[in-house]
């Protein structure tokens, strides 16, 4: 069988990650699905529309699913599971506002992944996003490795656009790092961050680069506050199909992601923002970087705000 991949949610998130995903060129098939009758199939065949004039082969195919998993057996043989359904935020709302109704929603979504896909690396961006990772685990009953988030990907990409526009040079001589939760907890590292290998704290003072920070930390919110309805979908659709992508091309690239931490830095049996090599079984290793000890500590409050929630999960 070919290379298949799914996303669970056609929504904003979902529905441009598909694009994405199908745009790449490197799967046989995207499945896009969702509650709502019609929608992923009017989604499919539009984006299958825009393969003459984007060049791309994927087959993209929609299919509307039941409150008793009627209707995954379109999922069954996926190599990975984008799970994009949940309520998004409302402006003035924090993530973990979404905490009970998604929670409903995840688990339902990731029994019937577990039923049938169970083989699939599963990636998670539903929100709050650290819990909604640690739930799909539970109720997938997969390996550690093979359950994962999408976070620090997007994090760090809105903290290098913001160094990058704030000093006028091009993104991609911008290296960043955000690790932590993906809430309040965030941990942005301005000592992983350099500017065509200059230092940030070379290239700018302290306090610039702590507005930076918080600029950081709120860049999910400052974009809800301007939408009024909905949230981010462009960035965020683009980090986790690049995740998806370094899954299916087994590439062992290095990316922040919300992983199961099993002693790194100190801390254990919690899935927490960190630094992981990403490959064909999900994550391969979290890997342990030099850390100053303000963003140690950092990562440690995180790690501990992430756990009680974690922990409330399993209930819900
Ligand atoms: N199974 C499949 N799809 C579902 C389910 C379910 N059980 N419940 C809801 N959905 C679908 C909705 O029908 C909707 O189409 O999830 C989709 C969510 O889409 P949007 O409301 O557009 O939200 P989006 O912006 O895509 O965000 C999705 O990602 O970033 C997070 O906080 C965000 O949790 C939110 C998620």
């Amino acid at each position: 069988m070919g290379k298949k991949v799914t996303v669970v949610g056609a929504g904003f998130y979902g529905s441009t990650t598909a694009q994405r995903l199908a745009e790449y060129d490197i799967f046989d098939t995207v499945v896009l699905t969702d509650i709502l009758e019609g929608k992923p199939a009017g989604l499919a065949l539009d984006l299958n529309q825009s393969r003459p004039i984007e060049g791309f082969e994927t087959k993209v195919v929609g299919a509307s699913t039941g409150p008793n998993g009627e209707g995954y057996e379109a999922i069954e043989g996926s190599d990975v599971v984008v799970v994009t359904a949940g309520l998004p935020r409302k402006p003035g709302m924090s993530r973990m506002d979404l905490l009970e109704v998604n929670a409903k929603i995840v688990r339902q979504v990731a029994e019937n992944i577990a039923k049938y896909a169970p083989n699939a690396v599963v990636i998670v961006v539903s929100n709050p996003v650290d819990e909604m990772t640690a739930l799909a685990q539970l109720a997938t009953q997969f390996p550690k490795n093979r359950v994962f988030g999408q976070a620090g990907v997007l994090d760090t990409a809105r903290f290098t656009n913001s160094i990058a526009e704030t000093l006028a040079v091009p993104v991609k001589s911008v290296k960043a790092l955000t690790l932590g939760s993906h809430g309040d907890t965030m941990v942005p590292v301005p000592s992983r961050c350099t500017v065509d290998g200059k230092p940030l704290a070379d290239l700018l003072p302290a306090d610039k680069i702590e507005e930076l920070v918080v600029r950081t930390r709120n860049g999910g919110a400052e974009v809800v506050a301007l939408l009024k309805t909905g949230s981010a979908y462009y960035a965020p659709s683009a980090a986790a199909a690049r995740m998806a992508k370094a899954v299916i091309e087994d590439s062992g690239e290095v990316l922040p992601v919300c992983a199961w931490v099993e002693g790194e830095y100190g801390i254990s049996g919690v899935y927490l923002g960190v630094e992981a090599q990403v490959g064909r079984d999900g994550i391969k290793k979290v890997v342990e970087e030099k850390l100053t000890d303000t963003e140690l500590a950092g990562l440690k409050e995180a790690a501990e705000a992430v756990r009680a929630k974690q922990a409330d999960v399993a209930s819900l």
